[in-house]
């Protein structure tokens, strides 16, 4: 079988479908290589001063890891340069990142979560890069804030990377999901499945049940009617799996199907969940969707929601189309 590096790939989708413009693909063979350089950092683990927490805190108060630090910077570092961006905003960062005056600049605005599932990092359990790619709006040179607040419909292009058994970057840029796996000795990205597709109908749910007291009614429904199994109202078992790094979590439903939960908590009422729309549900959401499946906030289709702030968080149901599509439907009765 002929082997198609990421660079082949990008080339060719551009002759065939002229849907990649040529700073898009540089912008693509940039993050590949950002999530390669992470990918060996994380790989150093114990050997290196990579482990453990870095004694400070990101803008959601949560204590940030010394690889959210150095996989961000990675990142930063690796897109300032090229003139494909005008600029970068990060789970990790307050604001927004400016592309630095010595820079030619370029018409994307490149979003990420330079490391899901950090928590895992001290046990040796996956994670990942998550981002997204927007436009910047016609005319403006110096982005803010405002300016990336865009729905998720608008995205170019989306992808993740998952530091597991082998790296993996999996995109789309809106023509079907692609799956590239890090070949080590060469130092390349081969493409290794074409077209992901997520089976429609699943017997596998992914949630964090230790927070379902604190979960709405439609929530604590649809839950209670998977665990009954067999004899209960599905009239079949299902079975459970939480990684706790979204990369993971969402990779597996996107091989083998399934559903994902992160619902709205009653613990914090004015956070509508946890994960942020802008570096974790509009990519996911985005890829999801290019593989068949579906996802929602419970109310709505999340590519259509309007973000408010750079950080907002939203609730998500994402994965095989007919559960995705059930829980929402407890949720509008
Ligand atoms: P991050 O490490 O970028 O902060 O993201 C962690 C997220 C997500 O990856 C995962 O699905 C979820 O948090 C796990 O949450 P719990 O620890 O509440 O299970
Ligand atoms: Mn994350
Ligand atoms: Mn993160």
């Amino acid at each position: 079988m002929r082997r198609v590096t990421l660079t082949q790939f990008l080339i060719e989708e551009q002759r065939k479908k002229q849907i990649i413009q040529s700073d898009l693909r540089l912008l693509l063979e940039v993050v590949a290589r950002a999530c390669k350089a992470i990918s060996i950092a994380i790989g150093k683990g114990g050997l290196a001063d990579v482990l453990g927490s870095a004694a400070s805190e990101n803008v959601q108060g949560e204590v940030q890891k010394k690889l959210d630090v150095i996989s961000n910077e990675i990142l930063l570092e690796a897109n300032e340069w090229g003139g494909h961006l005008a600029a970068m905003a990060s789970e990790e960062m307050d604001h927004p990142y400016a592309i630095p005056h010595r820079y030619p600049k370029g018409e994307y605005l490149l979003l990420f979560d330079p490391l899901d599932g950090s928590s895992n990092i001290d046990v040796n359990v996956s994670v990942g890069t998550i981002f997204s790619v927007l436009r910047c709006p016609e005319g403006i040179v110096q982005p803010e804030e405002h300016h990336f607040l865009q729905p998720g419909a608008r995205q170019v292009c989306a992808g993740y990377a998952v530091y597991g058994p082998t790296t993996l970057l999996v995109l789309t840029l809106g023509s079907g999901v692609h799956a590239f796996t890090l070949d080590r000795e060469f130092g390349s990205f081969v493409l290794t499945q074409r077209d992901l597709t997520i089976p429609p109908e699943t017997k596998e749910f992914s949630i964090n049940m230790s927070n379902m007291r604190h979960w709405e009614p439609p929530v604590k429904r649809y839950i209670e009617e998977l665990l009954a199994g067999k004899t209960g109202p599905r009239g079949k078992d299902f079975n459970m799996r939480w990684v706790a790094s979204m990369v993971a979590d969402v990779h597996r439903i996107i091989t083998r199907g399934g559903i994902f939960m992160y619902p709205r908590d009653a613990r914090e009422p004015d956070k509508p969940g946890k994960l942020r729309i802008m570096y974790e549900a509009n990519p996911m959401s985005f890829i999801v969707e290019q593989a068949g499946g579906a996802a929602t906030n419970g109310r709505q289709r999340i590519l259509d929601v309007q973000p408010q702030t750079l950080h907002e968080r939203v609730a998500v149901f994402l994965g095989s189309r007919s559960e995705v599509e059930r829980v929402t439907s407890y949720h509008l009765e």
